[in-house]
C-alpha cells in the first residue's frame, strides 16, 4: 500500500500540509494548535489533547513523549519548545552564557550570533526544536523583574543583537539538523510597565510603539524569525492576544510576516480570568484564533473552548486550518516527519559544553564586563606579592552568578540544584586560580541578602505558574561584617562582590527598590572605613542603585550575571590579563525615584533636576571605561548636502593616548535639529569596534543611510524630514563626550 501523501517527502510541503489537514478531526486540529507543559507528564496531553507542542520537558520526558506520538493515529511529530535563553538553560551541564543583558554589553552582533549558534548545536542534540529567545522588549523601568532578559534600552542595538541571535539559532535554514526555531518576544510593548510591575497595563500610544518598541520586531519579522510570541500586556483596553492592529495590520499585513504566532503562558485563560473580556472559553478561544494566534500556550481549556466555538458558529474551522497549516509547515520544514530529531546521546557527548563553546562563553563573559569607575587601582600591579580579601555574598555563589533561566532559577523542576558546580568559576575561584604564586586570597562572606517565606496567597498563580516566595531582606550581621572588615584590614585590596539574586529577578519578581538589599550596604560602608582600596563588583541582573560608599570606592565593575566562566573573566580583568571593553546597554540610576532613566527620552520638562535629588543617571547608556585613554578627533563629513536615498559618510580619528591596548566601541548618534513633533535629542544609528595598541591611531569610516535618520510624526508615521541634522560620534551617549558635524537633508 502506498504511504499517505503527507508522509511522502518528495512532495512539496504545501501539498503534504493540505493532505494531512484533510485527514485530521477537529479535535486533532485544535490539539495541534496547543502547547502544554510537560511538567506533570506527557501521556495525557498527547493522548487526550493531541497537543502539537510541549514545553518545560525534562530529558526523560522528551524521550517518553515520542513513544506516545508514535502510538497516535496520525503520528504527527511534536514540536518540543524550551526557554534556552542564554544557553541551553535547563540541560544539566550545558554551556550557560551571560544573560541577554550581559551579552548586550559586548555590543557585538557577530559574537552573539556565535553564542546563538553554539546554543542551537547544544539544544538540537537534546531533542528540542524551538527556543523562546531572543527577547526584544525594550528596558524601561529598572524595577521590572525581567530587565536581565532584554538587550537594554536602545531600539537600534536591540535590533542588531536580536537579528544576530535569530540568525545563529536558525543557522543555514530549518532543514539544517542543528537549526532551532527562534522566537521574537514579547510582542509588543510588554516592558512598558506601571511602576515596574510585571504584566501591568502597557499605557503606550501607537506613536510610541512605532517610535521605539516596534522597529526591532519589524527587522526580525522581515528577516524571518520563525516564530513570534506575545507578551501579557493590554494596551488601550485591548489585550495583546486579541489586538487586531498589532497582530493583523502591522505584523501580518504591513510587515508581511508569515511565521507562526504563539501566545504567552495562558493568555487565553487570562482573557476569561483576569482581563475578564469574555465569560467563557468558547468566546475567548474564538477571539484569540480570529485575531491570528496560531499556537496557544498552556491553556488546557482551549481544547474544549475552540471546539465549542466552532459548534456555536463563533469560529470558522477554516481559520483553525490556517493556524494548523502554519504549525505543520514548521514541522515539515524541520523535516520532523522524516527525522523527529530525537535526543541523541552521541551528539550530546560531542556537542554539549565543548571546549570551543566554553571559549565563546569566556569571550562573551570577558566582553560583557563594564568598568564603571577606576582611580587607577585597576588593573592590580603584578610586580609585588599582594594579599586580596574577597568578600560579599556574590563572591562565591555559583548558581546566583548564572542569573535567571538557568538551572536553579526555578522554572525546571528537574534541575532545582542547578548546574554542576565544577563547571562554574566564581570570582573567588577565579582570583584563587589566577593570582601569581605567593599572593594570598582570603574569603569572607560579610553579608546575607535575603531569606524567604511562603506567600499567604498560595504557592501557584491562577494560571498554574509557581508564585514566587516572599523576600525578607536580611539584617546586617555584626559578626559577619567584623570578619570581612578584619580580612580587608589584613589585605592590600578588598574585592567586594555584591548584587542581587534569583529571588529578586524574573517574572512576577519586580523590585520596589533598586537598592543592594540585606546586609550589603552596611558591609560596603564598613569596608569603606578601612584604608584598604576597595574594588566593588556589582554582580547583578540589572543596574542597581549604589550607596555612597560604593561610589567612593577605588573601582566599580558591573557584571550582569556573567555566566559559567564569569568569575574567571572578572579575575582576569582585575589582574589586567584582559582589557575592559564592555559598554552599558542600559543606564544606571542614582536613585529609584528617577525611573525611567533611558538616554533617549523626549525632554521638554521644566528644569533638569528634582527639587530634592538629581535626575542625572549615575552612568549613561554607552558608557564604560578602558585601562587606557582614547581620544576622538577630526570628525569630517564627506558630503553635507544629501537626498533621502543617500548615505551620510564621515570619518573620525581614534587615538589610544594611554599605555594599555584597548578595544574601543565607536558610537554614532544622530540628532534631527528641528522636527515636526517632539523627539529624542539623539538616537544611536550605528557603531563599530576598533582595536588599538598604545599610541596607535585609526581612521574609522562611518556610514548612516539617510533613510535611518527618521522620526515618527504626530500621525504615527515614520518619515525622514528635510532639514539640518547633527552626526554625533564618540565613546558614549553622554553629550559632552560626542563630536558633532552638521549635514542637511534636501526637500525631495
Ligand atoms: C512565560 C514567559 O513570559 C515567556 O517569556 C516564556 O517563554 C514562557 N513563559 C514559557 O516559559
Amino acid at each position: 500500500m502506498n504511504a499517505s501523501p503527507y508522509l511522502d517527502s518528495s512532495l512539496p510541503t504545501s501539498q503534504r500540509v493540505e493532505d494531512l489537514i484533510a485527514r485530521m478531526t477537529l479535535a486533532e486540529k485544535v490539539g495541534q494548535m496547543m502547547q502544554l507543559t510537560a511538567t506533570d507528564g506527557v501521556q495525557s496531553i498527547i493522548e487526550d489533547f493531541h497537543v502539537g507542542s510541549i514545553l518545560h520537558t525534562s530529558p526523560d520526558r522528551v524521550l517518553e513523549a515520542h513513544t506516545w506520538t508514535e502510538k497516535s493515529r496520525l503520528q504527527i511529530p511534536l514540536l518540543v519548545g524550551e526557554d534556552c535563553i542564554h544557553g541551553h538553560s535547563f540541560w544539566k551541564g550545558a554551556t550557560i552564557f551571560p544573560t541577554q543583558l550581559g551579552m548586550a554589553a559586548t555590543w557585538d552582533a557577530d559574537l552573539l550570533e556565535r553564542v546563538a549558534r553554539a546554543t542551537a548545536v547544544e539544544v538540537a542534540a537534546t531533542g528540542i526544536h524551538w527556543t523562546f529567545s531572543p527577547v526584544l522588549c525594550i528596558a524601561r523601568d529598572l524595577r521590572w523583574g525581567r530587565v536581565s532578559e532584554t538587550f537594554g534600552e536602545d531600539p537600534y542595538l536591540i535590533g542588531e543583537l536580536a537579528s544576530a541571535m535569530v540568525k545563529g539559532y536558525q543557522g543555514d535554514g530549518l532543514g539544517d539538523p542543528t537549526a532551532i526555531l527562534a522566537t521574537a518576544k514579547h510582542f509588543a510593548g510588554y516592558s512598558e510597565t506601571q511602576g515596574g510591575r510585571d504584566a501591568s497595563e502597557a499605557d503606550i500610544s501607537r506613536r510610541k510603539l512605532r517610535a521605539w518598541y516596534l522597529p526591532p520586531f519589524e527587522r526580525v519579522a522581515r528577516e524571518g524569525s520563525a516564530t513570534f510570541m506575545l507578551g501579557y500586556q493590554a494596551t488601550d483596553g485591548v489585550p495583546i492576544t486579541i489586538n487586531d492592529w498589532l497582530l493583523k495590520d502591522i505584523l501580518r499585513e504591513e510587515w508581511g510576516y508569515s511565521g507562526t504566532l504563539i501566545t504567552d503562558w495562558d493568555n487565553v485563560g487570562n482573557l476569561v480570568r483576569e482581563q475578564r473580556l469574555f465569560p467563557d472559553y468558547a468566546q475567548a478561544s474564538a477571539a484569540a484564533v480570529n485575531a491570528g494566534n496560531d499556537m496557544i500556550m498552556t491553556t488546557p481549556a482551549f481544547f474544549q473552548g475552540a471546539q465549542d466555538a466552532v459548534a456555536q458558529g463563533l469560529l470558522e474551522e477554516s481559520r483553525i486550518d490556517q493556524a494548523v497549516a502554519r504549525i505543520l509547515t514548521l514541522k515539515f520544514e524541520l523535516g520532523l516527519f522524516e527525522n523527529p530529531r530525537m535526543p541523541d546521546p552521541s551528539l550530546q557527548d560531542a556537542n554539549i559544553a565543548t571546549p570551543a563553546h566554553t571559549d565563546i562563553n569566556l569571550e562573551s563573559a570577558r566582553r560583557s564586563l563594564v568598568l564603571l569607575q577606576n582611580d587607577g587601582t585597576l588593573p592590580l600591579p603584578l610586580d609585588a606579592t599582594k594579599r586580596i580579601a574577597v568578600v560579599g555574598p556574590n563572591a562565591d555563589d555559583a548558581q546566583t552568578q548564572l542569573g535567571d533561566w538557568a538551572g536553579s532559577s526555578g522554572q525546571a523542576p528537574w534541575l532545582m540544584d542547578g548546574h554542576p558546580r565544577e563547571q562554574i568559576t566564581t570570582v573567588l575561584d577565579g582570583l584563587t586560580n589566577l593570582t601569581p604564586d605567593g599572593w594570598t586570597v582570603t574569603h569572607s562572606r560579610g553579608a546575607d541578602i535575603l531569606t524567604l517565606g511562603e506567600d499567604p496567597a498560595g504557592a501557584f498563580f491562577a494560571d498554574g505558574q509557581p508564585r514566587p516566595q516572599v523576600v525578607f531582606p536580611s539584617e546586617p550581621n555584626r559578626d559577619m561584617i567584623a570578619d570581612a572588615v578584619a580580612a580587608a584590614r589584613d589585605a592590600d585590596y578588598v574585592v567586594a562582590v555584591v548584587g542581587d539574586r534569583i529571588e529578586l529577578i524574573g517574572e512576577g519578581r519586580s523590585t520596589a527598590t533598586l537598592d543592594l538589599i540585606g546586609g550589603q550596604v552596611a558591609l560596603l560602608d564598613a569596608l569603606a572605613s578601612t584604608d584598604t582600596p576597595m574594588i566593588v563588583v556589582v554582580l547583578a541582573s540589572k543596574p542597581l542603585v549604589l550607596p555612597p560608599s560604593a561610589h567612593q570606592a577605588a573601582a566599580i565593575i558591573w557584571a550582569a550575571n556573567p555566566g559559567m566562566v564569569g568569575g574567571q573573566a572578572l579575575a582576569e580583568l582585575i589582574l589586567g590579563h584582559i582589557e575592559p571593553s564592555g559598554r552599558l546597554p542600559i543606564s544606571f540610576a542614582r536613585h529609584v525615584g528617577q525611573q525611567p532613566t533611558f538616554y533617549n527620552q523626549i525632554d521638554a520638562q521644566h528644569g533638569t533636576r528634582y527639587a530634592d535629588l538629581t535626575q542625572e543617571p549615575a552612568w549613561v547608556f554607552g558608557e564604560g571605561l578602558s585601562y587606557t585613554t582614547v581620544e576622538y578627533s577630526g570628525l569630517s563629513i564627506e558630503r553635507a548636502d544629501l537626498g533621502r536615498n543617500d548615505t551620510v559618510r564621515a570619518t573620525v580619528t581614534i587615538t589610544n593616548t594611554g599605555d594599555r591596548p584597548t578595544r574601543e566601541t565607536i558610537q554614532v548618534y544622530v540628532r534631527d535639529v528641528n522636527t515636526s513633533a517632539t523627539w529624542a535629542d539623539r538616537e544611536l544609528k550605528s557603531h563599530s569596534h576598533v582595536d588599538l595598541q598604545p599610541g596607535e591611531s585609526a581612521h574609522v569610516d562611518i556610514s548612516v543611510p539617510v533613510a535611518d535618520c527618521s522620526m515618527v510624526n504626530a500621525r504615527a508615521e515614520r518619515i525622514v524630514e528635510a532639514g539640518d541634522f547633527d552626526l554625533l560620534v564618540g565613546p558614549s551617549s553622554r553629550l559632552e563626550s560626542l563630536l558633532s558635524a552638521r549635514f542637511t537633508v534636501r526637500e525631495p
